[in-house]
């Protein structure tokens, strides 16, 4: 068993599930603050994942409910990103994903619930499924993943102040400014005269985010509401490595950016994050830079060798902001 260790955290090869379930699972009991993943997706290729394997898919999944919550401590969180799937040769979108989420939260002994769901919009993404969308024209291209945040109580540790956006122009002069139009608005709310006028170093999130595109100059689409994340520089220092050594990096890497905001939104400082389903250990990375203990756990030995380049990295010690 192949095991790299940085400062703050330990990448171990092995199935976690195994490994969570037996040799780690009293050490690990209830001390988990955070479980951030993106699980091994179901494929709609027919071979591999026709309808019966999406069965599988499905209980293997839900599985994970009662081993998770078990390692979470009370106020701890889960969060999973998963992207949308397509029966196996029809331009119709699976179910998978849904009864996926209900079998998380039906489940009779883990007690979890969706806490908030957030819509992860990637501009960038290529067009799939392929055959529907540039062959056949009949499908808009599918271009967004799920995030769950899922929790054991209703009140998991959780802090909005530490994740907020920067505040627009038009916000920015109006505190400067220190007035503006208040009273009832067309859709009914009401505006009080000074709830806009404090300085709270920044406007709160919403649960949308948008990758930022691979073009870095483009216009940008959307409003400035929505955070937008950096996770696509092909010049950071684990891609540039990667390039340098002609090692392929892992196909589905988490954002960077989405990593760190649950880290910061949902956890302090030393607290324990893990990453069952770790990767190019995108989660490991974050948490180190974040200072907060991590450990994760991933199958592959290659991915576990891409995984250390982000420990050589020179700056690893220097603060990270959300930005
Ligand atoms: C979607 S990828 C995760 C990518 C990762 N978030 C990143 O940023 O690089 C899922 C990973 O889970 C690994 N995996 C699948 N089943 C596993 C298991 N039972 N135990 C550990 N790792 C597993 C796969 O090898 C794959 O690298």
């Amino acid at each position: 068993m192949q095991i790299f260790k940085s400062k703050k955290g330990q990448i171990i090869q092995g199935n976690s599930i195994e490994l969570l379930s037996d040799r780690y699972r009293n050490e690990m009991k209830g001390k988990v603050n955070l479980i951030v993943t993106s699980p091994p997706f179901p494929l709609n290729k027919k071979k591999q994942y026709g309808n019966e394997k999406g069965e599988d898919y499905l209980k293997w999944f839900v599985e994970l409910a009662p081993l998770f919550s078990d390692l979470l401590t009370d106020d701890g969180s889960l969060v999973i990103e998963i992207g949308n799937s397509w029966e196996a040769e029809r331009p119709v979108q699976s179910l998978l994903h849904l009864e996926c989420l209900f079998g998380l939260v039906k489940h009779p002994t883990a007690n979890l619930r969706l806490i908030q769901e957030f819509i992860c919009y990637n501009p960038s993404k290529l067009p799939s499924p392929a055959q529907w969308v540039t062959v056949n024209r009949l499908r808009t291209v599918d271009s967004y993943t799920h995030v769950w945040w899922l929790a054991k109580s209703d009140f998991p540790k959780a802090d909005n102040g530490k994740v907020l956006r920067p505040y627009s122009k038009s916000m920015k002069a109006l505190l400067k400014k220190q007035s503006y139009n208040s009273g009832k608005r067309p859709s009914e709310h009401h505006i009080s005269e000074k709830g806009f006028l404090t300085d709270h170093g920044g406007s709160i999130s919403h649960n949308f985010f948008e990758m930022e595109p691979l073009d870095q100059k483009r216009e940008v689409r959307l409003p400035h509401s929505v955070l937008s994340f950096s996770n696509t520089n092909s010049n950071d220092y684990f891609l540039r490595t990667c390039r340098e050594n002609g090692v392929t990096p892992h196909p589905a890497r988490m954002s960077g950016g989405l990593v760190n905001f649950f880290i910061q939104f949902l956890t302090d400082e030393n607290d324990l994050v893990l990453d069952p389903f770790a990767g190019s250990n995108t989660t490991g990375y974050c948490a180190e830079k974040l200072n907060r203990r991590w450990i994760s756990f991933e199958l592959k030995e290659e991915y576990i060798k891409q995984a250390e380049i982000r420990f050589g990295e020179p700056e690893l010690d220097s603060p990270l902001t959300l930005d």
